[in-house]
């Protein structure tokens, strides 16, 4: 699914900023007519989430309806028009003039509907209803009684009920946006890349409706042959890697008698990755991620976009020497991706798979969601050279005989939708995982000197050392550390280290790092977690925080911080 762009023979058109909200505890908007407009909006800033912009909203989780007025952009008359949706938390009906258009469910990736037909010249109305409530048959699950779950239910009794440790945002969390192209132009581009010595290959796809139409590639630029129906050949290329991420502008222009009638333009990275025994390879060299773990989730407008914010959290991770991160636990935003693409991050990119669990209630209808995840997540971002791994899930409650075939299935669907990238998933619990039988890249979430061998770091990072190897010896693939790390509260100092202060956390992340760094099967660690972020209530989360960030939750950096700087970039470089 292309990302909207705005070129001479395409146009976008973001929706207002400010909408209107009503909340519907009651779910009586449907009878009511809401449909065809709120009796009481209020005003409501999107793309964000509703629960800290008013008072009464923060464990509100829906159904709430929001409404805003367009005018048909001048000269939209004959062209195809989309309306798109970057992320609705969790499952959205749409309706334009009063005609349904349809519905999504599940956060965090793009859905859009073509409305031609339905947009008036003026005056056009769009409703939304989101419902974001928790539910044990949804992805992520909530609202479990204890006894489905196969493990410990250590969410039971939380509040909202979560079954996954962050705060159920719900909203508009990113952009809205109309956007115009030509009837039966482009619709997709599918690139890969693979390397020849210095020679870069770009094969290409490009899916489209002008039967009579011929199609024309450029690189950066200047116009290029294509050679065998699909591929581009790149004399002396410049690979993408994050020490290097060079990108190149394919632009396809779609034509006729030598008229453009369509172009899109593609930031493409000419890079491969893949796994050879058990080491993870970028451009046939062995790498390393050194990252985090992290939450798009930032104070007020929660899940939501804002743009400086995002460009701070590249730029503390940059300061660090992190070269990588894992979109836990959801795909993160299109604008993230490109950013990544642009500075270099290697992504673990992770559908909305998180707290999956295998009683039988309920598993059909969550197996096919995260069916569906996946072909949505691998649909938008197959094109970003950042992405170098999808991740199916994390942490799924897999001890259980069902998990292994439905990851099968699922492992069988991600490589036949891309061939070109590794596929895992999150596992946290201890040799077995099953799964990684038929999995290229074991990653597990440790926390030894944590929540076991509390308060001892010494013996949790052996026990971490013993976990390690013994998954290795087992699976002989690479092993990335996904989630390992400790709780701090800013400020609090004890010496020597105790749990919850800034040297415990970053004594105990030094252990981790150090004692795997001369495993050259350790693939990569990722830090749990960047910064602190909301949970749902409970006595385990002081402040409905997660407080295992090396930032806080408004990016000031703790003590972990600087020692991630000195063992990531070497010494005191700023
Ligand atoms: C898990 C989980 C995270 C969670 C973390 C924690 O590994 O993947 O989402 O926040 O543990 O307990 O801090």
């Amino acid at each position: 699914m292309l990302y909207p762009q705005h070129n001479p023979y395409r146009q976008v058109h973001q929706l207002a900023t400010y909408w209107q909200i009503q909340f519907d505890p009651d779910g009586q908007g449907l009878d009511a007519g809401w449909t065809k407009g709120l009796p009481q909006g209020r005003p409501v800033a999107v793309p964000a989430s509703w629960n800290d912009q008013f008072e009464n909203s923060r464990d509100f989780l829906g159904p709430a309806w929001y409404q805003v007025q367009f005018d048909r952009p001048w000269g939209w008359d004959r062209q195809a028009i989309y309306l798109r949706f970057g992320s609705v938390n969790y499952l959205a009906d749409v309706w334009l003039n009063g005609v349904h258009l349809g519905s999504h469910e599940g956060g965090h990736l793009p859905f859009e509907f073509l409305v031609s037909e339905q947009v008036e010249q003026a005056g056009n109305l769009l409703i939304v209803r989101v419902d974001g409530d928790l539910a044990s048959d949804r992805v992520p699950p909530g609202n479990i009684t204890g006894g489905e779950i196969d493990f410990f239910a250590h969410h039971d009794g939380i509040y909202p009920q979560t079954q996954f440790d962050f705060f159920p945002y719900c909203g508009l969390h990113r952009p809205v946006v109309l956007y115009a192209s030509t009837p039966g132009g482009i619709r997709d581009i599918t690139v890969k890349t693979e390397i020849d010595g210095s020679t870069g290959i770009v094969d290409i796809r490009v899916e489209h409706g002008l039967s009579d139409a011929e199609i024309h590639y450029a690189l950066n630029g200047q116009s290029l042959p294509i050679v065998d129906g699909s591929r581009l050949i790149v004399e002396n290329a410049s690979f993408w890697s994050p020490e290097s991420p060079s990108l190149y502008d394919l632009t396809v222009d779609l034509t006729r008698d030598g008229e453009v009638l369509d172009r899109y333009t593609l930031p493409v990275g000419i890079r491969t990755i893949h796994v050879e025994g058990s080491t993870l390879l970028l451009n046939n060299e062995a790498i390393h991620l050194k990252g985090f773990g992290r939450h798009e989730d930032f104070p007020i407008v929660g899940r939501g976009l804002p743009p400086a914010a995002v460009i701070r959290d590249f730029e503390i991770m940059k300061g660090l020497g992190a070269n990588s991160f894992r979109t836990t636990h959801y795909p993160y935003s299109e604008e993230m991706m490109f950013l990544a693409d642009r500075l270099g991050f290697l992504v673990i990119d992770e559908t909305p798979a998180v707290g999956l669990f295998f009683r039988e209630s309920g598993l059909e209808r969550r197996t096919t969601l995260v069916q569906q995840y996946t072909r949505e997540l691998i649909a938008r971002d197959k094109n970003h050279p950042s992405v170098i791994m999808w991740c199916l899930a994390n942490e799924p409650h897999s001890l259980r005989p069902a998990a292994k075939p439905i990851f099968q299935e699922l492992y069988t669907l991600a490589k036949s939708l891309d061939d070109s990238r590794p596929v895992s998933i999150v596992s946290f619990t201890g040799v077995p995982e099953d799964s990684f039988d038929f999995l290229d890249v074991v990653c597990v979430n440790r926390y030894h000197g944590w929540y076991f061998e509390q308060g001892r770091i010494a013996d949790g990072v052996d026990a971490m050392e013993q976990g390690i190897e013994a998954v290795y010896k087992r699976y002989q693939k690479p092993v990335v550390l996904t989630e390992f790390g400790a709780d701090a509260l800013a400020g609090w100092h004890a010496d020597p280290p105790e749990m919850f202060s800034e040297e415990y956390q970053a004594e105990m992340i030094k252990g981790y790092i150090e004692r795997l760094a001369d495993k050259p099967y350790v693939a990569g660690t990722h830090v749990w977690c960047l910064c602190d972020f909301k949970t749902s209530q409970s006595t385990g989360r002081a402040a409905s925080l997660n407080t295992k960030g090396v930032f806080t939750r408004d990016r000031k950096p703790k003590l972990a911080a600087h020692t991630l700087r000195a063992l990531w970039k070497g010494g005191g470089e700023q």
